[in-house]
């Protein structure tokens, strides 16, 4: 609904049945749906009003992971409960450049588990100052979400505690867009993938049978200064991706199989080119100035597997702000895995920042890799490794930082910064 210039959403978290495996049914949870839900999508510089509802059995929250809006309350994190059966209302602006978001519960220490049973969805910001040629944007035609995830199916059920792990559960069946051996139609020779890891710890490996080139025009926040040609992206839990496929030289009927490591998780078949969408990408998308030095303003020290992890030393604790930036200054925060105590050992923590895009300046000193170095939110961080990140808000309020593989979330690898 839309009045006065502001645009209205109702989002119902609920609970319901999906046929996944051989048309039988599993008990799953959606956002208006039984599982997963459909796009988001909002548009740079409007108002948004959206009442949120839960019918869950459980309390719950609706993170909306990649928006630069106020936290805690609009930004959905543990501060922003919904008691099962009660409905909210919060009202926020969105300013940001195109890019891919999505939705997520964060009801800490459940996250992972309302995440697991289904609740995620995609959600998009278009903004049309991003002065770029039209690019692939007809949803479901040529441009398409593949969200990740891989779950156990225990007699047609997903049973969260029988599989659960502290390092991060794992499934042993492959789900894109909560389907399995999920099939497309392509349509138009260029296809843009919007590809999300949803996942709860499984890193995501994506690959084509044929090892063709994927174009990889935007990351977590939004378009890369330059494309990057890849035929292998690795993508750790919450990180994005957007991916351009050129099939133009594809005949009816030619297939190209979508890989995570060897497991197939989507099969693209060429059906008749109805229209052409193709246009000449420009050498240089995004204009974005990485050239900040400084000293470290802020360390954070992720450390320790299973139920040892810690943030600085320090398990999650609502009532304390671990940190403090001034809205609207570039600081730069070093991020680190150490394994010092377990040399040799040690696991990649995914490291997210709520209420902003930062910029990645180092790895260990050096330069990035080529398609870090857009905006992001979410960044695999190795052991032993040291990421600098440079960070500016605008936006105040609290905020959380935290390991997005969401075991490791709930177990308390979790800190908040307040924005002032
Ligand atoms: Cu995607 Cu704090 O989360
Ligand atoms: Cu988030
Ligand atoms: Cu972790």
């Amino acid at each position: 609904k839309v009045e006065g210039g502001t645009i209205y959403y109702t989002i119902h978290a609920q609970v319901g049945e999906t046929r996944i495996l051989d048309g039988k049914a599993t008990r799953t949870w959606g956002y208006n749906g039984s599982l997963l839900g459909p796009l988001i999508q909002y548009e740079s510089g409007k108002h948004y009003h959206l009442t949120l509802v839960n019918e869950l059995p459980e309390v719950t929250t609706w993170h909306w992971h990649g928006l630069n809006i106020p936290g805690p309350i609009e930004d959905g994190g543990p501060h922003a409960p919904v008691q099962p059966g009660e409905s909210k209302e919060i009202e926020f602006d969105v300013h940001q450049p195109t890019m891919t978001a999505w939705l997520h519960p964060h009801p800490c220490p459940h996250t992972a588990e309302q995440v697991w049973r289904g609740l995620a969805a995609p959600v998009t910001v278009v903004n049309p100052l991003d002065n770029l040629p039209q690019l692939p944007h007809d949803w479901g035609i040529d441009d398409i979400p593949v969200i990740f995830q891989d779950r156990t199916f225990h007699d047609n059920q997903w049973d969260y505690q029988a599989d659960y792990d502290m390092d991060g559960t794992l499934g042993d069946t492959a789900l894109v867009n909560g389907t399995a051996n999920a099939e497309f139609t392509v349509t138009r020779p260029w296809l843009r993938l919007r590809v999300l890891n949803g996942a709860n710890r499984r890193e995501l490996r994506l690959n084509t049978d044929k090892n063709i080139v994927m174009t990889q025009i935007a990351s977590d926040g939004g378009f890369l200064p330059h494309a990057v040609p890849l035929t292998k992206i690795m993508l750790t839990t919450a990180e994005r991706a957007e991916l351009l496929l050129d099939l133009s030289a594809y005949k009816k009927g030619d297939q190209l199989l979508l890989k995570a490591d060897d497991t197939v998780i989507l099969t693209l078949t060429v059906g008749e080119f109805t229209e052409d969408n193709r246009v000449e990408l420009p050498s240089k998308l995004k204009e974005i100035d990485r050239g900040f030095t400084g000293g470290v303003d802020h360390q954070v020290i992720m450390s320790g597997m299973d139920d040892a992890v810690k943030i600085n030393g320090k398990l999650y604790d609502m009532t304390r702000i671990d940190d403090r930036q001034e809205i609207g200054k570039n600081e730069i925060w070093d991020v680190s895995n150490t394994n010092d105590d377990m040399p040799g050992m040690g696991m990649i923590h995914p490291f997210h920042m709520h209420g902003m895009e930062f910029l990645v300046l180092s790895r260990n000193g050096k330069e990035p890799y080529p398609n870090e170095l857009g905006y992001k939110d979410t960044i695999a961080v190795n052991p032993g490794e040291h990421v600098r990140l440079l960070v500016e808000f605008n936006v105040a309020g609290i905020f959380m930082y935290h390991c997005h593989i969401l075991e490791h979330e709930d177990t308390g690898m979790m800190a908040q910064i307040e924005v002032f």
